[in-house]
Parts: structure tokens; sequence; C-alpha cells
């Protein structure tokens, strides 16, 4: 992922590939135009990485020269009146190919056109690297085109963002959602998830997504997804990772403009961390860090009876009961640190203490993310 100036950008079109188009191209041409010396005319600023690579693959002799699109001067930008600069050369009864980096809406080649209806060229033939077919909307035949692209904003190979990334030698995209922190919450129970995170979203604007809290949200309000769910829960069943990840996909789509989410009580296997990883990707995003709440678990069986004084959750009432839940989350549950470590985003916080002193050490991780 690269940023520049407010943008995030994420890895789209490798040098190998605009290599292999490239190449591709030139060998087409070559083929078709036989043994005329043709012109190729490439269209500035964007044109300058690619016609470089083409000229030099171009497997005959050829000509190469540069036209300029420029604003006219005193007229407001807005109003998008451009003319060429630039164009010297004699090309009457020459083969010419137009090598563009990249065409869009098709203006630039429209104004490209005006200009040859005078000159009074044997051939004009179109060649772009990039195209973009949905945002086209003229009918100009694209004789030769590298590699088609979805209408989304791209830099690279030659192609800016306010005047920057035309050095990068591959291609990015931008990306849909900006940078966001996504937190995964992570602790034994009673390691104190749910306090921290009410502090958390606050402080950093993030959304809390308890799966625990949306199941029951979906099922009490019987949508779809909760229905499903209850299928499987009243048949005694696991629900399968696959409806909860609809589920957090539902939440995380509702939230679309957030900073970012905390999850808490999910993944709970390397299964669903990696369900999650796919979902993340899916929102060109990814999780920031794991961060792992640790406390001994003298402190929280401690901790677990007093909360089941005033919870009213059976399961913290009993003393054996709790022990039977650490152990599980020990035996089922820790793996999915592991998962975190080899990404290396597996952070340890301590977690006992004051509910203050414990945010503060979150925080301190939090914010060198
Ligand atoms: P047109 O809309 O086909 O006339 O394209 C106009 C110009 O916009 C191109 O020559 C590029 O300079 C620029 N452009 C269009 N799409 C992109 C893009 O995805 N990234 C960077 N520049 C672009
Ligand atoms: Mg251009």
């Amino acid at each position: 992922m690269i940023k520049l100036k407010d943008l995030y950008f994420k890895a789209f079109i490798s040098e190998a590939e605009i290599d292999a188009a490239v190449q591709k191209m030139a060998d087409q041409i070559a083929d078709d135009l036989g043994d005329d010396i043709p012109v190729f005319v490439g269209i500035l600023n964007g044109s300058f990485m690619f016609v470089s690579d083409f000229v030099k693959k171009y497997p005959k002799p050829c000509e190469v020269t540069f036209i300029k699109l420029a604003s006219y001067e005193g007229i407001k930008s807005s109003e998008d009146i451009q003319r060429l600069i630039g164009l010297t050369q004699d090309l009457t009864d020459r083969q010419v190919v137009i090598l563009e980096d990249i065409i869009d809406s098709g203006n630039t080649l429209e104004e490209v056109h005006r200009i040859f209806e005078n000159e009074k060229v044997a051939d004009l033939h179109i060649a772009t690297l990039f195209y973009k077919p949905e945002a086209y909307k003229k009918d100009y035949k694209l004789h030769y085109v590298g590699i088609e692209i979805p209408n989304k904003f791209i830099v690279g190979y030659g192609l800016d963002y306010e005047g920057l990334g035309r050095d990068l030698p591959s291609v990015y995209q931008l990306k849909t959602t900006q940078h966001m922190t996504n937190l995964v919450l992570f602790g034994p129970p009673g390691a104190g998830k749910g306090t921290q995170a009410e502090f958390l979203k606050e402080q950093y604007n993030l959304v809390h997504i308890s799966t625990g809290d949306v199941f029951r949200f979906n099922i009490k309000n019987e949508t779809a997804l909760g229905m499903l769910a209850k299928s499987f829960i009243d048949k005694g069943e696991l629900v399968p990772d696959q409806v909860t990840i609809d589920m957090l996909n539902a939440e995380v789509e509702k939230n679309s403009d957030a900073n970012g989410f905390i999850f808490d009580g999910f993944p709970r296997t390397n299964a669903q961390a990696k369900a999650l990883d796919q979902l993340m990707d899916s929102k060109d995003s990814q999780i920031s860090a794991m961060i792992a709440l640790e406390v001994d678990d003298e402190v929280l069986v401690k901790r677990l009876l007093e909360r089941g004084k005033t919870s009213g959750r059976a399961d913290d009432a009993d003393e054996a009961v709790i022990r039977n839940r650490l152990k599980v989350y020990y035996d089922e549950t820790a793996v999915v640190a592991d998962f975190y470590r080899t990404q290396d985003k597996f952070i340890g916080v301590n977690g006992e203490g004051s509910i203050e002193d414990i945010t503060e050490r979150l925080c301190k991780v939090i914010d060198t993310l």
C-alpha cells in the first residue's frame, strides 16, 4: 500500500504484467504495419514511460514524437477547454500511431482526432496501454488496447495523482475505503475486553462490534441472517463461520465511513481469522493489530465471581464453571493469537490494575499503529 498526499492506493498491476502487455502491443503493431516506418506520437505527460518502453520493444525502425494537452490560458479549468501543443512535424502520408497511457472518458482522444483531421496522414491508429471501458463515452475506434481496467483511479507508470506517482514502475489503484484502524480485542473471559472497548471506541471514534451482541440483535429483530443463525442454535449446532462472517460483513457495510472497527469475541478460530482477513481485504482494508489483554488466572476468577454477584450470568457464578471457561479459552481460542503473531500483528498488554491504567496502556499501543 502507498500514500500519495491524502489518499491511499493498493498494488494493482505489476511491472511484469505491464511489460508483457507492452511487448504484446509492440509485436502486434509491428505485424500490422509491415515495412512502413511509423511515427509514434505519445501524449504527454502520462505516456512518457509507456512510450519509452514501447519503442525499445518495437522490433523495427520507427520515429517517435510527443504532443501535449494544455489548458487554454486565462480560462477556468472547470470549463475544461484544452488544446494540443507540440505537433510541428509534417505527417503527410505517414502511418501515425497515437500512444496513450490511459483512455478514460475519451475526451482527450476526441481532441486528438480534431487535431489530426487537418493532417493528411495515411492512417491514424489509436493504441492505449490502459483502458476503462465503463468510463469511455466516445465512438472512436481503439485499435490496440493493452490492459482493460475497472473504472477506478490508478497511479504509477506515468500516471499521477496531483503530480505524484508518475515515477512508480508498477500501477496502484485507489483504495475504495481509506485508511482504517481495525483492532481485534483479545483475551480470556474477564480480561476486560468489553469494558476497554467502550473507552477505545470513544477515544478513536471506532465502531465496536461484539459478535455476541450482533447475534442477539439479529435474532431478536428476526433478520434473515438472525433466523438462519437461530436455526443452527435451535438444533444445538454451532453457527457456521460463513453465517457469522455474513453478519459481520453487514455490520461493517452499515458503518463503511467509520475510522475503523474493534472486533470483540471474534475471531475464535484460525478459520474465522482467515475469513476476517478476507472480509477486510474485500473492503480494501486489513486488521491493524490483535491486542491481547493479559491477566493472571487467579485475578480472572476473582473478577468473574465479583461480576457474577451483579451480572446475573449463570456462567459467572460458579468457580468450577469459570475455570472450565478459562480452560476452553486456552485449549481452543488462544491459538488464534499465533495467527496474528505470524503476521507480526500480535500485541500483548498487561490487563491488570485499574481500568484507567489499562486504558492508558492500550492507547499507548494503538497510537503507534
Ligand atoms: P480521458 O477522460 O480519456 O480524456 O482521459 C483524460 C486524462 O485523465 C488521461 O490522459 C489521464 O491523464 C487522466 N486520467 C484518466 N484516468 C486516470 C487514472 O485512473 N489515473 C490517472 N490519470 C487518469
Ligand atoms: Mg494522458
